[in-house]
């Protein structure tokens, strides 16, 4: 059955529960903010391959959402997120309000990552990353995991979110799953849903740039400024689509690249706005 608890006592002792019925079994976290599609079930499902005992946690975290972000529209759908949870094989879903996560108010400290906040993704939101990194390592020590998945479709997140536990040496693995896509193509998102019909056409051209783009490396090209190139134009062929950024950098540090080595993994990263909507994507070129 699944557990669902609001309070850090409440899941601290599911855990302590789950471990000592397992018999010291592992257990896996999936920090999620709700919402659960496809793409969150397979971190689910993968979290219980590696793990014993699977917690999901659902919070909508503000301070990861600027002043003009959709917080307050951002889909709450926990009805539904339970199901979700409970048929990929979680046993514990922690869903805490902003009062547990925040007792006073907005917290005092904060988990900075500046090389990695700042750029991509951190450029146009540039406080969203120290809010990711500082609930996370919250959830972290909330829950205690032993490890926790995270997906790839947020690269840059994922990246960041390595480099921290690695700095401060916090006994969690960090596992990256692929990203889950539609039959087309789109990445799904939980903000998939805000685009009309019209855009959720078009919001197809960033998986084909990325293949495009990838089709080039795996053919031999070395200039990641030509990659750039390919992206760029594929995108622009669309009209629904409003280009942020077409990256290439390295896969580990985020460094944008001039030369890609193909003995280094390299990625492509592409952000766009269709219609209100902004989409990110992302591909590995040298896989
Ligand atoms: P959220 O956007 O709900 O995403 C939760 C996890 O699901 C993240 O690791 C994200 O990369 C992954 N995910 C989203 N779409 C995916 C897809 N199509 N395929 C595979 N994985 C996918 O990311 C967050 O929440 C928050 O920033 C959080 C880490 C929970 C901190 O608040």
């Amino acid at each position: 059955g699944l557990e669902v608890v609001t309070s850090v006592e409440g899941v601290r002792e599911a855990v302590a529960r789950a471990r000592a019925a397992a018999g010291g079994g592992r257990v896996g976290l999936v920090p999620t903010m709700g919402a659960l599609h496809a793409g969150h079930a397979h971190l689910i499902e993968r979290c219980r391959e590696l793990a014993d005992h699977v917690v999901v946690s659902i919070f909508v975290n503000p301070t990861q959402f600027g002043p003009t972000e959709d917080l307050a529209r951002y889909p709450r759908t926990l009805e539904r997120d339970l199901e979700v949870a409970a048929g990929a094989g979680a046993s514990i879903v922690f869903t805490p309000t902003e009062e547990v996560i925040y007792p006073r108010g907005k917290a005092a400290t904060f988990v900075e990552v500046p090389g990695l906040s700042h750029v991509l993704e951190g450029a146009v939101r540039p406080t969203h990353f120290r809010g990711v990194a500082t609930v996370v390592l919250a959830l972290f020590e909330i829950v205690r995991p032993d490890l926790a998945v995270f997906g790839r479709k947020d690269f840059q997140q994922q990246v960041l979110i390595r480099r921290m536990v690695d700095d401060l040496h916090v006994p969690v693995q960090v596992v990256a799953e692929a990203t889950v896509r539609e039959a087309d193509g789109l990445a799904l998102s939980s903000r998939n849903r805000y685009l009309n019909e019209e855009e959720r056409a078009a919001a197809t051209v960033l998986h084909r740039a990325l293949q495009s783009a990838r089709a080039a490396v795996l053919a031999g090209e070395r200039d990641a400024g030509r990659v750039r190139q390919i992206l760029d134009e594929a995108i622009s062929l669309e009209r629904l689509a409003r280009l942020d950024y077409a990256e290439v950098a390295d896969a580990d540090s985020l460094e944008p690249l001039v030369t890609i080595d193909p003995a280094r993994p390299a990625v492509a990263l592409v952000a766009a706005r269709f219609g209100s909507t902004r989409l990110i994507d992302n591909l590995l070129l040298a896989e």
